[in-house]
């Protein structure tokens, strides 16, 4: 599947950036190949538009905020957040003004992050109370792209088999590589798996678990929401919460860019956020290393020959098959650069 191929991709809310960079300034970012502007207007209402100016397309991210209004680098041109040029400094009678306008986008600010859908959402932003429960506090981990597609990463998140090779090194246990199957409960737009599995524990990790054991069954609830979004709730037997949350926001076809956080129900005192971050970090940079190699035209139709298959890829098939229905309802065909299988026949 090429992601920026697919129309109805554009139908679901993608975090684009942590909403302090915004802050600082219009930032430009690219969302399905889409250029958008992201600008925070002087009411701390945020936007999200093309990053084209129409008068001689400049980026309006190279422009600045004056007011409600987003101003163009090249000749001044003001824009407000829906888009609708309302000021052309070189026509003060606002001949010109009518019907001048850049495109917007849906943009809302939720857990510290600008989210942004292009066309009508087919579902909301997911609701995470741990966002407002004063038990847990919330730790941006980090921002940064991957080479590689999005579903990539989402299948990467509920494959147990990759645990104790990727990981071999931080947690997985390479002499027991046949993980247990979790089980899978369809949503409306994703599912939900649950399953235990026994890990290793590094040093490192045992300050961050404050559990002295050799191996830990983490009880795992992860969440796939369609197309590139996940959260893994990881509960330990000491009832410590640890839950991601991880974002393969599709910039384009083969880049994506990785938005995590994450919710912990212990305190700064006793597990730094720095010591969290640095864990979570080598851990996900052992996936991008394998990650970054894959090809991104992801095939969805399971029976194409491309890619062989094992049971644990279970997740990643349900994944799959949902994506290709979902293309299917919205009147789409699967659109990617491998040759069909009728034709290799
Ligand atoms: Fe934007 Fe001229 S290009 S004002
Ligand atoms: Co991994």
């Amino acid at each position: 599947m090429l992601a920026t191929r697919q129309p109805v991709l554009r139908r679901f809310w993608y975090p684009a950036m942590p909403a302090a960079m915004v802050d600082a300034g219009p930032q430009p970012f690219t969302l399905l190949g889409e250029r958008l502007v992201l600008w925070r207007d002087a009411d701390g209402k945020y936007a999200a538009m093309a990053d084209r100016c129409c008068h001689r397309s400049a980026q309006l991210s190279k422009g600045w905020i004056d007011g409600n209004t987003i101003v163009c680098p090249y000749h001044g041109w003001a824009y407000d957040g829906a888009g609708t040029c309302v000021k052309i400094p070189q026509r003060p009678d606002s001949a010109g003004l009518r019907g001048t306008a850049v495109k917007s986008f849906f943009c809302e600010a939720r857990y510290g992050h600008l989210w942004v859908a292009l066309d009508e959402p087919l579902a909301p932003i997911p609701d995470w109370p741990e966002e407002i429960d004063s038990g847990y506090r919330r730790i941006n981990q980090f921002y940064e792209p991957w080479n590689c597609a999005g579903l990539r990463l989402m299948e990467n998140s509920f494959d147990n088999a990759h645990i104790h090779f990727v990981h071999r090194n931080t947690f997985g246990d390479i002499n027991n590589p046949d993980p247990p199957e979790p089980t899978i409960e369809r949503l409306d737009y994703g599912f939900v798996a649950r399953s235990d599995v026994p890990v290793y524990n590094t040093e490192e990790q045992k300050k961050n678990l404050r559990d002295d054991s050799a191996f830990t069954v983490r009880h795992i609830t992860a969440h796939w929401y369609m197309p590139f979004l996940r959260r893994l709730h990881i509960r330990y037997p000491s009832g410590l919460d640890h839950i991601i949350i991880t974002a393969a926001t599709p910039v384009g076809d083969g880049q994506s860019q990785i938005v995590q956080f994450c919710f912990r129900n212990d305190r700064e005192a006793e597990a730094p956020a720095a010591g969290i971050i640095a864990f979570d970090r080598r851990v996900t940079a052992e996936d991008r290393e394998v990650l970054e190699g894959t090809d991104y035209d992801v095939p969805l139709d399971m029976h194409s020959g491309i890619e062989r298959h094992m049971p644990s890829d279970k997740p990643g098939l349900v994944m799959r098959r949902m994506l290709l229905d979902l293309l299917a309802t919205h009147g789409e065909t699967e659109q990617t650069r491998h040759p069909s299988r009728r034709a290799a026949e």
